[in-house]
């Protein structure tokens, strides 16, 4: 199975989690990352190569600091000149049977998303477009991975983290509830 990694982190240099992920996925044979700020800092975006990318791949992650309840502005550019009418939905299914999932990383605590917290959504709920996304162009998608809290995670925590992301990620029969790394409970 060949997992396409698609890393949207804007200041990836002042990163703590996304850049210990990145790194750690680097290291593995069947994950391509790419990232889409380093590529393309004038936001010109190669839809013949990420369309051929896609299609190179089983399994689609999206990895990403969450801001303003969703992803960095680069994925929403990214799905809407990407996924093209005829190539990815209406009448093109090039999509089709692979798997999809997010993988991504907040500010807020784990307790901070639920009706009881004062984001008062959950992340399911807040990530309900790329479900959309995911259902219009046949792909699977697969519990998402998150990591909470980044102030009050240590560097020992966040490398943890991406060990368990690897597993996540390069699991076959990854249909096990959503994937939240909550650390001291
Ligand atoms: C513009 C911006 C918007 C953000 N919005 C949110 C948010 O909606 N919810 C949240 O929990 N954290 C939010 N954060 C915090 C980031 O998610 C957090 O710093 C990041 O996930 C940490 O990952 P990193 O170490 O890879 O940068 C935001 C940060 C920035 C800069």
């Amino acid at each position: 199975m060949k997992t396409l990694v698609l890393v949207a982190h804007p200041h990836m240099e002042q990163s703590r989690i996304n850049s210990i992920w990145k790194q750690r996925l680097l290291q593995e044979k069947d994950i391509t990352v790419n990232d889409l700020y380093a590529r393309y800092p004038e936001l010109n975006i190669d839809v013949e190569r990420e369309q051929r990318l896609l299609l190179e791949h089983d399994r689609i992650v999206m990895q990403f600091p969450f801001y303003w309840y969703s992803s960095p502005a680069m994925l929403k550019l990214w799905q809407d000149q990407v996924l093209e009418r005829g190539w990815a939905y209406g009448g093109g299914e090039k999509l089709k049977g692979k798997s999809f999932m997010l993988a991504l990383s907040t500010g807020g605590p784990e307790h901070a998303y639920g009706k009881e917290g004062y984001n008062v959504f959950t992340i399911s709920e807040y990530t309900r477009p790329f479900q959309g996304m995911a259902n219009l162009t046949d792909m699977t998608y697969l519990p998402h991975f998150a990591l909470h809290g980044v102030r009050m995670l240590s560097d020992e925590q966040i490398k943890e983290s991406a060990e368990r992301l690897v597993q996540v990620i390069t699991d076959r029969n990854n249909h096990a509830k959503n994937f939240e790394v909550v650390f001291g409970e």
